[in-house]
C-alpha cells in the first residue's frame, strides 16, 4: 500500500522569538527541517515526502538534501490548511495512506514510525503516536479548580497515519464547519473515525519555546553520536 509522508513546515514559529522560523534554526549541524527530513528518509516505505512551504519561503533551496522523494508544496495560514494543501497537491496521483509529521518534530525514533506503520496497517485504521501523560494535571486559570484524572489523558504527537480519501474528507469537513482543527486526529474524531493511539517515546518533543531548543540540541546530539 502506498504512503505519502507530509511535513507540515509552513509556521512562522513566533513563540520562538526568533528572526528564522524555527524549522530553520540549526541545531547539532543542521537545521531543524534537515534532521525532521533525514529521519524520514529512513524510510523505505515512503513514495514521496511533500513539505509544505510558506509562499515566500526564502530558505528551503539552500538546505541540502539528497532524496529525490522530497517535494514542496505550498502551505496555508494555519497548519491544517498547510496539510489539506498538502493533500490537495497530492491529488492527481493520490497515495493509500499519508503519513503527516511536524517539521518541528527532529527528535522522532524511527522504530516508532515503523510500529505506527505496522499496527496501522493491520489494524486498517489510522492512528497516531501518543505518549501518556506523566504530570498531574490541573484545570483553571489563576488558581488551579480541579485535578484532572490523568489514567485516560494521552498527549498527541507526530506522525499521524490516515488513509488519503478519509483525512481529506475529514480536513475540508472540519475545516469548512470551524471547528478548530491542531492535528490530523482532531478533524478525524470530529468525523467520527478511530484514532489508534500508539504508544511512542515522550522525548519526541515539538521544539516550540527557547527551552526546548536547548533540550532538543543536546537530545540531537546524543542520536547523532
Ligand atoms: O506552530 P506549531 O508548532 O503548532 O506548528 C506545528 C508544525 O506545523 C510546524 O512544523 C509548522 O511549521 C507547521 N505549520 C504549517 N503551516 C502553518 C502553521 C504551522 O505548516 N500555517
Amino acid at each position: 500500500q502506498t504512503i505519502a509522508a507530509i511535513v507540515p513546515a509552513a509556521g512562522v514559529g513566533s513563540r520562538m522569538q526568533h528572526t528564522t522560523p524555527k524549522q530553520y534554526i540549526s541545531l547539532a549541524g543542521k537545521t531543524i527541517l534537515e534532521h525532521t527530513l533525514a529521519k524520514l528518509s529512513q524510510l523505505p516505505q515512503l513514495n514521496s515526502i511533500v513539505v509544505a512551504l510558506s509562499e515566500t519561503d526564502p530558505y528551503f533551496d539552500d538546505l541540502t538534501l539528497a532524496d529525490p522523494r522530497i517535494v514542496r508544496a505550498i502551505g496555508g495560514k494555519e497548519r491544517a490548511d498547510s496539510v489539506l494543501n498538502s493533500l490537495l497537491f497530492l491529488a492527481a496521483n493520490p497515495p493509500a495512506w499519508v503519513l503527516v509529521h511536524d517539521a518541528a518534530r527532529p527528535l522522532v525514533d524511527i522504530a516508532d514510525i515503523e510500529r505506527l506503520i505496522a499496527q496501522c496497517m493491520q489494524a486498517d485504521e489510522g492512528g497516531i503516536l501518543a505518549s501518556k501523560v506523566k504530570d498531574t494535571i490541573k484545570r483553571g486559570q489563576s488558581h488551579a479548580q480541579q485535578t484532572v484524572p490523568r489514567d485516560d489523558l494521552w498527549q498527541a504527537l507526530t506522525p499521524q497515519l490516515f488513509k488519503y480519501d478519509e483525512l481529506k474528507t475529514a480536513l475540508q469537513n472540519a475545516l469548512n464547519s470551524g471547528v478548530t482543527i491542531t492535528d490530523e486526529a482532531s478533524a478525524m474524531e470530529w468525523a467520527n473515525k478511530p484514532v489508534k493511539l500508539v504508544a511512542g517515546r515522550s522525548d519526541n518533543i515539538k521544539i516550540t519555546t527557547p527551552e526546548d531548543l536547548d533540550l532538543a540540541g543536546f537530545l540531537l546530539q546524543k542520536q547523532n553520536n
